[in-house]
Parts: C-alpha cells; sequence; structure tokens
C-alpha cells in the first residue's frame, strides 16, 4: 500500500548529466506480488514504514571468508566467484574505480545464486530486476524509479544501505535490438545509463508528507546478468579472422575458449555502444559439466538431495544409496541443457513416491534404499 501511494506521486529526477531538473509523472504502479520483494534477510517488507538514514559506515568482512562462504554453495564457478566479490568489494572499497558488471552465463550456472549468496554474505540489500519488465516507457524515468523503491524495500528503508546497495538487472540480452527498427530494447537499456552514470532521484520520505530526499545512485552496484545465446560464435568469428579478413586456421578450440568476450562482441550482439561503454567487468559463467553437477549433489551447502536426506533423517529413517546415483542425477540432469536449475526436478522426481509412502505411513520406516534405476522410474526403492 504505500509503494503504491509512494509511487503514485509525483517524483523530480535531477539529471546530473545534463544539469538540470525535470519532473516526471510516475504512474500508479501495481502491488509487486514477486519475491525480490523479499530484503536479504528474506523478510517481507511490511506495510508503511518512515524511510530512515543512517550514517553508518559498511563494515565489509573479510574478502577471503566470504569467498570460502560462498563457494560451500557455489561448485565449479571458482574464479567467476572470486571475480564477482572482487569486483564488488572494489567498488564498495574504491569509490573512484567504477564497477559496473555483466555476468553472462547459459541458464543455471549460478549467475543469480551466486549475487544472492555475496549480499547475504555481505548484510547489502539488492533487488533483482527483470529487464523484460521494463518497456519503452522506462526512457522517461519511471521503471527506474520503480527499481529504486524495490532497493529501498529491500533496506528496510534506509536509504544509507540502499544508495550502497546492489541492482542486479537480468536477462539484459534480451534487450539486445538485432534490427534497426527494434528500438525499444536498446531505449530501456539507455534509460537505464541514467542509474549507472550516477543521478540524484526523489523518493518520498514517507506517504504522509511531501518531503522528499534526495536519492543517489553513484554508488549503487549494477549486476547486469544475461545467457547471450549465440555470443560466443560472434567471438569465435573475430578469432577465426585476421586483421586482413584471412581465416586464421591455427586457433586451437582451447585458445578459443580461454579467450574473453570483447565488448565488441556484446555490439555486435545489438548491444548498444553507449551501454558497453560502461560496462567495466564481464565474467563469464563455466558451463557446468556431469563432475560438478554431481558435486553440487554432495557438496554444496544448497544441495537438494542433501535437504531430503536431512528431512528423511529428522523422521528417524536414514537413506541407503550407491554413490554412482549422483552420476546417474547429473547425467540426467544435463540432458536438459538448463545446467543445476534441472537437478531440483530430477531429485523431487526421485522422492516423489517415497514421501507419499512415508506420509501415508507415519512411524513404519527406518531406512530408505534407493536403486540407481529410480532416476527413470520412481518406484525403484524399498521402504523398510
Ligand atoms: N554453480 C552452482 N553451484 C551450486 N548450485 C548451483 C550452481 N548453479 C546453479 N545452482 C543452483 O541452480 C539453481 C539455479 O541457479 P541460478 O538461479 O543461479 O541460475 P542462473 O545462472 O541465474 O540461470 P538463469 O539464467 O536460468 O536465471 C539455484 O537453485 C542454485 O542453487
Ligand atoms: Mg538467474
Amino acid at each position: 500500500m504505500t509503494k503504491m501511494y509512494m509511487r503514485g506521486r509525483k517524483i523530480c529526477s535531477v539529471d546530473e548529466t545534463q544539469n538540470k531538473n525535470t519532473t516526471v509523472s510516475v504512474k500508479y504502479a501495481k502491488p509487486k506480488t514477486n519475491s525480490s520483494t523479499k530484503n536479504q534477510y528474506g523478510s517481507e517488507s511490511e506495510g508503511p514504514k518512515k524511510i530512515k538514514n543512517t550514517t553508518k559506515g559498511i563494515n565489509l568482512p573479510d574478502i577471503k571468508n566470504v569467498e570460502k562462504s560462498v563457494l560451500q554453495c557455489i561448485i565449479g564457478q571458482d574464479k567467476q566467484v572470486r571475480q564477482i566479490i572482487t569486483a564488488i568489494y572494489r567498488a564498495i572499497n574504491f569509490k573512484t574505480i567504477k564497477s559496473n558488471v555483466l555476468i553472462i552465463g547459459n541458464s543455471g550456472t549460478g549467475k543469480t545464486e551466486t549475487i544472492k549468496q555475496i549480499a547475504k554474505q555481505l548484510h547489502i540489500p539488492y533487488t533483482i530486476e527483470d529487464a523484460t519488465k521494463y518497456t519503452q516507457e522506462g526512457y522517461y524515468g519511471n521503471d527506474v524509479t520503480d527499481m529504486i523503491y524495490n532497493l529501498l524495500d529491500n533496506a528496510d528503508n534506509d536509504v544509507e544501505k540502499a544508495q550502497n546497495g546492489i541492482i542486479v538487472i537480468d536477462e539484459i540480452d534480451k534487450k539486445a535490438g538485432h534490427e534497426e527498427h527494434d528500438v525499444s530494447g536498446t531505449e530501456v537499456l539507455k534509460s537505464l545509463l541514467k542509474i549507472i552514470e550516477g543521478t540524484k532521484i526523489k523518493v518520498s520520505i514517507d506517504e504522509f508528507s511531501d518531503d522528499t530526499i534526495d536519492f543517489d545512485t553513484k554508488n549503487i552496484i549494477i549486476i547486469f546478468l544475461g545467457a547471450f545465446s549465440g555470443l560466443d560464435k560472434i567471438r569465435d568469428k573475430r578469432l577465426n579472422s585476421n586483421p586482413l579478413g584471412f581465416q586464421a586456421q591455427n586457433i586451437s578450440t582451447e585458445e578459443k575458449q580461454k579467450s574473453r568476450f570483447l565488448k565488441q562482441d556484446l555490439v555486435a550482439y545489438g548491444m548498444p555502444e553507449e551501454f558497453v561503454g560502461r560496462i567495466d567487468t564481464i565474467i563469464e559463467m563455466k558451463k557446468l559439466t556431469k563432475e560438478d553437477l554431481s558435486l553440487i549433489l554432495t557438496k554444496s551447502q544448497l544441495s537438494i538431495f542433501k535437504r531430503y536426506r536431512s528431512e528423511l533423517g529428522k523422521m528417524g529413517i536414514s537413506l541407503s544409496y550407491n554413490k554412482k546415483l549422483f552420476e546417474r542425477i547429473a547425467e540426467e540432469s544435463l540432458a536438459l541443457d538448463t545446467g543445476a536449475r534441472e537437478l531440483s526436478n530430477t531429485v523431487n522426481f526421485i522422492f516423489e513416491n517415497i514421501m507419499y509412502d512415508i506420509l501415508a505411513n507415519p512411524n513404519k520406516y527406518q531406512k530408505c534404499t534407493l536403486y540407481l534405476d529410480i532416476v527413470h522410474d520412481n518406484t525403484k526403492y524399498k521402504l523398510s
């Protein structure tokens, strides 16, 4: 309700780049329903809250400890996790070095989860925004303001915290304009430049007064995420041709894989140059292998398999299985090309009948044996 009221009023946007004040009318926003309104402690924002302004500085935990904790959850992306943590620490510690990060990676490689885990460790508020939700109207500033209110919600309306928060903009690749007439996507990107460049946006203090404060976006860390499918082909084309346009035959696949994505690849993909020019760090998530997926099941603190085992344990039921089961689950999940995302579906399928049996027969069983075939046929288990 608060948000509807706050967003329903006129908001004055001070555009520093043009050094003039522009007043833009903000439409009434629909009440939010998605999970990105949760704050970093996992609680939903509840009703009207007066905006706070704390003067506390940010005390960051030891970077090595944060890395260690995140790696207990995120598997197979050690280099990438370090790159992302460094980019975030760099942005917080060295204000003169801008840090707009772009993370490229296939579905289910851990782009979103890595940021969530880091933000949790650092107690930094964040909001995850879906770029596809933003329309060309965003060009006039409306939607950019929505992002700020979401961030404020997740910072429990603490302006100081929110001004040093993280805005994650997901699915940014969907805003690439490949055709000349496809301007809506690229216009949305250009509207985001306002936040990236550092602007002051007036936000309402509370619903009972007309007072506003300047919300400064200059210290906000912006992290863009996208799968950018097909970008590797653009990179390969670049690597394969020498400056004279002849095909260079002597570049090995290994070398190609080692080669980083360059900004020119993103421009060739259809991202506007003004946008790409403001990206300071490009991080490429690794495609997860069968071994990585097995390790996620056995080692990651986020493992859904471990959660089932622990829940059964609480009911006094021990789980028995051959270690090869993890390989089978990984193989099955890999087939769908959605990385670790598919692991939950496969594991939920495995336990579907088992959970029914257990719930239908309380206190009857002490042991559950899983046979390897259960990956394809979820009746292949024994409860005793
Ligand atoms: N490297 C990883 N290690 C451990 N778990 C992972 C990893 N990657 C993904 N997961 C798990 O898979 C699920 C999806 O991950 P995430 O949301 O980070 O994917 P994503 O890369 O953002 O993909 P998408 O592009 O589809 O949004 C999460 O529940 C997460 O726990
Ligand atoms: Mg994601």
